[in-house]
């Protein structure tokens, strides 16, 4: 594991047993800036900022920089009631992938918020397979079925348990290539 995922990984067990996580705005663009800041400050110097370059993945171009402010801002406003529009809504901010580095680690924590207070249920993430998790978010701008198929079935009522929010986090890192050292 590099020495920046090990640092990043430690911020995001603090976000969540400090409780600094409670006093993050849900659903909103502000929001998501302010876990990147936290799981990323002194370590990218984009820690919470908005790109200004245009990146892509797996032949898919993300939103393009120069719209990218007025992109977030119609994502934000997307509904967030139902289990649906969450996942519509974290879709279509992953197309928006904001930040050069660290989108997928930051949104993930950003959607189980949502969930949490929305439907009182988050991810349980470490029941969900890598490789079918990246090819759901690959296929997610086409359809969402396969995501929200992928993410329902593994839901869960246990939204304060410490220790499955814990492996949420590690579970995260993994699909980014980082593994946790015993
Ligand atoms: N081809 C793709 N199309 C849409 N989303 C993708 C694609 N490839 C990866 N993703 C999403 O982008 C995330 C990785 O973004 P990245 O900014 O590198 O985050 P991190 O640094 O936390 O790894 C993945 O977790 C996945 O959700
Ligand atoms: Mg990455």
């Amino acid at each position: 594991m590099k020495n920046i995922d090990k640092e990043s990984i430690e911020k995001a067990y603090q976000l969540f047993d400090s409780g600094d996580i409670e006093k993050i705005e849900t659903g909103t663009t502000n929001g998501l800036q302010e876990i990147h800041k936290y799981l990323f400050d002194g370590l990218y110097d984009f820690a919470g900022k908005v790109r200004n370059h245009n990146i892509s993945k797996g032949g898919f171009r993300f939103a393009t920089a120069l719209y990218l402010k007025e992109a977030l801002l119609v994502v934000e406003q997307m509904p967030e009631c139902t289990f649906e529009e969450i996942i519509e809504k974290y879709v279509e901010m992953n197309i928006a992938h904001p930040f050069m580095e660290g989108n997928g680690r930051t949104m993930r924590i950003w959607l189980d918020m949502l969930l949490k207070k929305r439907i009182k249920k988050v991810v349980n993430w470490q029941f969900i397979d890598k490789q079918l998790y990246l090819q759901a978010m690959e296929r997610s701008p086409i359809n969402t079925l396969e995501l929200r198929t992928l993410l329902f079935a593994h839901l869960t009522e246990e939204i304060n348990n410490r220790e499955i929010i814990f492996k949420g986090i590690e579970q995260s890192y993994y699909y980014e290539g980082y593994k946790k050292e015993d």
